[in-house]
C-alpha cells in the first residue's frame, strides 16, 4: 500500500532560529526543522532522533558547512548528519529520516506519511 502523505503545519516563522534547529513533534515524530538564512534552500527537516543514543537532540546541535554541504553535529558523539540527504558523514550505514519542507505564509510546512485511519477523515 503506497503511503499517504499531508503537509503537516508544525511551526510559524516565528518559531525558527537562525543559524539553528527547532523540534517539532509531527505525525511522523519529532522532528528538527533547521532555518539556515544565507542558503537557498534555507530550510530544512531531519529526525530529531540521534541514531546512535536514541535520544530527542539533533535540533539542538550545531550546524555549519563540511565541503559544501549543510550539516548538524550530533550534541552527544559529535556525528555530523547531512541536512540535505540524512547521511552521516562519519557512517555510510546510518542516515536519519528527511523531510520535504515548505513555508506557506507564515507556516512550516512538512510532508509527512498519514496513517490510513487519518486519511479517511481528511
Ligand atoms: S491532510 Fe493531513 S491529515 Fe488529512
Amino acid at each position: 500500500m503506497k503511503a499517504r502523505t499531508c503537509w503537516e503545519g508544525v511551526c510559524t516563522v516565528a518559531d525558527l532560529v537562525p543559524e539553528s534547529g527547532v523540534a517539532v513533534w509531527t505525525a511522523a515524530g519529532p522532528v528538527a526543522v533547521f532555518y539556515l538564512p544565507h542558503r537557498l534552500p534555507a530550510l530544512f527537516a531531519i529526525s530529531h532522533t540521534d541514531p546512535f543514543s536514541g535520544a530527542n537532540v539533533l535540533a539542538r546541535g550545531i550546524t555549519g558547512d563540511l565541503k559544501g554541504e549543510p550539516v548538524v553535529a550530533s550534541p552527544l558523539y559529535k556525528q555530523h548528519f547531512s541536512l540535505v540527504t540524512g547521511q552521516c558523514l562519519e557512517d555510510d550505514t546510518v542516515a536519519v529520516k528527511t523531510y520535504p519542507v515548505l513555508l506557506d505564509g507564515e507556516t512550516i510546512r512538512l510532508e509527512v506519511p498519514i496513517s490510513q485511519s487519518e486519511s479517511a477523515v481528511a
